[in-house]
């Protein structure tokens, strides 16, 4: 067993512990293959005279659920499951009162826990109905798409959204414990998981240029997931998190706010494509972080070839890169403009972006020159 974070004991090579250590908050990440049908054991050490309800969405359910439960029946500490719909559509306020309902008609008491098993759709919105529910109960995310692995499930932050923006309610609700099952990643469609690997991407462009040269290298193997090389992608993704949560947990020393690498471009492309399959979350990073660092280009603060090596790298892999890829209408500049301008890293009417120096070396722009931002999405808008 090997366990990161704070400090590092070695062991087993099985699984993988990495250890979220925040004061009074401390959580392990574990990583490895078939966790789900051995979780029973494991929580019952971990949290002991817990009882759980799993909140899941119906594809992840249909897949990877009956291991879970009949492990958790095991022990004696299953309550039941709650079942959204898959999409984005459920971080809503409807489906996080029904979920509310549907887990007090459950049982669950101050002392139990909720388990997040599916994507950061399910982890978002479990996560908050559990940060919510009796005043707080506790909550363990067992994520089961790439993007939740290396990304959502880590760090707390839950959430819904509104008809204003992505992720406009929600709370900070550290997990008690992480379980990324990679071995659940093999029934992830293949958009999805390519969506999620615009955020493995983002790790080595936000701070770590080798790791970034590494996927280069190694995407095809990462892909393909036969070998190793889809499970260190993913390790090296959550250390990754784990670190930057560590420095800083609710986003305020600017750290954390790194973690939004193209995100407020994406978000605003996201919610022009009605947060639908039109446009993946992933899908819309990768198109923000080719812009983000196409901007800093322009904006003399990064080399022209490491904006050529992320456009390439994304093409490679099969994600959008260009405004133009999203299907149906295109946004115009304007509109763009007022999304961006909503999203939640605005502060006293004040863009703030999240850019590069070049790959592995992002920084936060806290004033951005809107005349030079208009005339930039005005560009891209048109770009073919
Ligand atoms: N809390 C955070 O820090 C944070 C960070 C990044 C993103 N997010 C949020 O995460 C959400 C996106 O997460 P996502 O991309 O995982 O989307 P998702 O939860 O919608 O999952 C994507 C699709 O894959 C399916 N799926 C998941 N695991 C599967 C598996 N193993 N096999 C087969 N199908 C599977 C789901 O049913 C869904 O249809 C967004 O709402 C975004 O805002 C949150």
């Amino acid at each position: 067993m090997m366990r990161d974070g704070a400090a590092a004991l070695a062991g087993s090579d099985s699984e993988t512990m990495i250890e979220v250590d925040l004061p009074g908050r401390r959580y392990d990440i574990v990583i490895g293959e078939g966790l789900l049908a051995a979780a029973g054991e494991r929580l019952a050490a971990a949290l002991p005279q817990a009882r759980y309800a799993v909140v899941s969405d119906a594809n992840v359910a249909g897949l990877h659920l009956a291991p879970l439960k009949a492990s958790l029946e095991e022990t004696g500490s299953f309550l039941g499951s709650a079942v959204v719909a898959p999409g984005e559509t459920s971080k809503s306020f409807p489906v996080l009162e029904k979920l509310c309902e549907t887990l007090l008609e459950l049982g669950v008491e101050r002392g139990d826990c909720v388990i997040a098993l599916g994507g950061g759709v399910v982890g978002d919105l479990a996560g908050f109905a559990a940060s919510i529910l009796r005043r707080g109960v506790r909550v363990v995310q067992m994520p089961t798409s790439l993007l939740a692995q290396v990304d959502s499930a880590i760090g707390g932050k839950t959430g819904i959204d509104t008809k204003h923006g992505k992720n406009l309610i929600g709370t900070f609700h550290q997990p008690s414990l992480v379980v990324a099952d990679v071995s659940v990643l093999s029934t992830l469609p293949t958009r999805e998981f390519r969506a999620g690997y615009a955020e493995v991407a983002k790790y080595g462009l936000l701070g770590d240029a080798p790791f970034f040269a590494w996927l280069e290298q190694n995407w095809k193997d990462v892909f393909a997931g036969t070998d190793a090389k889809r499970r260190q992608a993913v390790e090296t993704s959550a250390r990754a998190k784990a670190k930057i949560v560590m420095a800083d947990e609710r986003e305020e020393s600017g750290t954390r706010a790194l973690l939004n690498l193209g995100h407020t471009f994406g978000h605003a492309l996201e919610a022009f494509a009605g947060y639908s399959d039109r446009l993946l979350h992933g899908e819309a990073i990768a198109i923000g972080m080719r812009l983000a660092f196409t901007y800093a280009v322009e904006q003399g603060l990064c080399p022209q070839d490491d904006a050529a090596r992320v456009a390439k790298h994304f093409t490679d892999v099969g994600l959008p890169t260009e405004i133009s890829a999203i299907p149906g209408d295109a946004p115009s500049p304007g509109e763009l403009l007022r999304l961006m301008a909503q999203d939640k890293k605005v502060r006293g009417g004040k863009l703030a972006l999240v850019l590069a120096r070049g790959i592995g070396e992002a920084f936060v722009e806290s004033d951005v020159a809107m005349d030079r931002l208009t005339a930039f999405l005005k560009e891209e808008c048109t770009r073919r």
